[in-house]
């Protein structure tokens, strides 16, 4: 068997596992912004991987700005557009941390991250920076659609997943452990096993990593500290009638999240601050 490291520089075997769901999840995407948001269809997907949802979207009319911190997963994305598509679609390499594009400020219709990728960001200042600078992206009635798992501390035995998917002549099998919650360090270990075996292939590529942890109330408090009201809240079944009941114990969620009024003063005083900046320099070189 050879061994090998990182699922992320394997992005077709990555999306034989986490690709089936492309086509509802766009669905549900579009369902939250006519209910919820604008309807509008200039889309941003931060950390878009291969591109799954990116192209998706493209394919139905959304101009679609994706990044992602890696260049194996950018790759990809790009050589599965369409012509028609590319022309309708900006891919930048970039981290969640410090993503900010000035000409898309408050002009964004949807953002999303919908696989718990948002768990992949560190620290509370690293998430804080991700939500902020998203939220200055986002239209006033703009939403930002964030999937992720709650953790729950008092859990005593870790967690496991187990899929399979096939590309080509490969079948792959995926194994997923979640380990216990560190409580105080706000972090879960992680382990990936993708085992992918073909006609001369025999492969284990083995992925580890820490997810940062959240409960409801922690990620409540971070929304709120980044400017962003939920507005609702959904599991990963992605039915738009069926709400998260309050105090619900499932731990799948999808916030959907809109600048609140205070985010939004503080938006449009920065725009005004900026916009005097201009005028004054303008002034001064006349
Ligand atoms: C689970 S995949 C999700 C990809 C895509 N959003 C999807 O739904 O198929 C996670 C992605 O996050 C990217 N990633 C991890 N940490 C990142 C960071 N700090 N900034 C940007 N991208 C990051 C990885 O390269 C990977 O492509």
């Amino acid at each position: 068997m050879e061994k090998r490291t990182d699922w992320y520089e394997h992005p077709a075997y990555y999306e034989a596992i986490f690709g089936t769901d492309t086509v509802r999840e766009v669905d549900f995407l579009e369902a939250l912004s006519a209910r919820h948001g604008t309807g509008g269809s200039l889309w941003l997907e931060p950390a878009c991987g291969a591109g799954r949802l990116v192209a998706e979207a493209a394919k139905r009319g959304k101009r679609v700005v994706g990044y992602d911190i890696s260049e194996a997963m950018l790759a990809h994305a790009k050589k599965r557009l369409t012509p028609a598509q590319r022309r309708r679609v900006t891919l930048a390499q970039s981290r969640m941390e410090a993503f900010f594009e000035p000409s898309l400020e408050g002009s964004v219709d949807v953002a999303h991250n919908l696989v718990s990728t948002f768990r992949y960001l560190d620290s509370e200042a690293a998430a804080l920076a991700h939500l902020e600078g998203t939220r200055r992206l986002l239209k006033p009635e703009g939403l930002y659609v964030l999937g992720f798992h709650l953790t729950d501390y008092a859990r005593t035995s870790p967690e496991h997943e187990r899929w399979v998917g096939r590309v080509g002549k490969d079948s792959v099998v995926c194994n997923t452990h979640e380990g216990l919650p560190e409580r105080r360090a706000r972090r879960s270990p992680m382990r990936n096993r993708l085992r992918v075996s073909g006609p001369g292939k025999d492969w284990l590529i083995e992925t580890t990593w820490y997810f940062r942890t959240y409960s409801a109330p922690q990620a409540q408090k971070l929304f709120r500290a980044a400017g962003l009201d939920v507005v609702a809240t959904y599991d990963f079944d992605y039915d738009l009638e069926s709400p998260v009941p309050r105090n619900s114990l499932r731990l799948d969620r999808v916030f959907v999240l809109r600048p609140s009024a205070g985010g939004r003063a503080k938006a449009s005083a920065r725009r005004g601050a900026t916009a005097r900046a201009r005028k004054s320099t303008r002034t001064k070189k006349a």
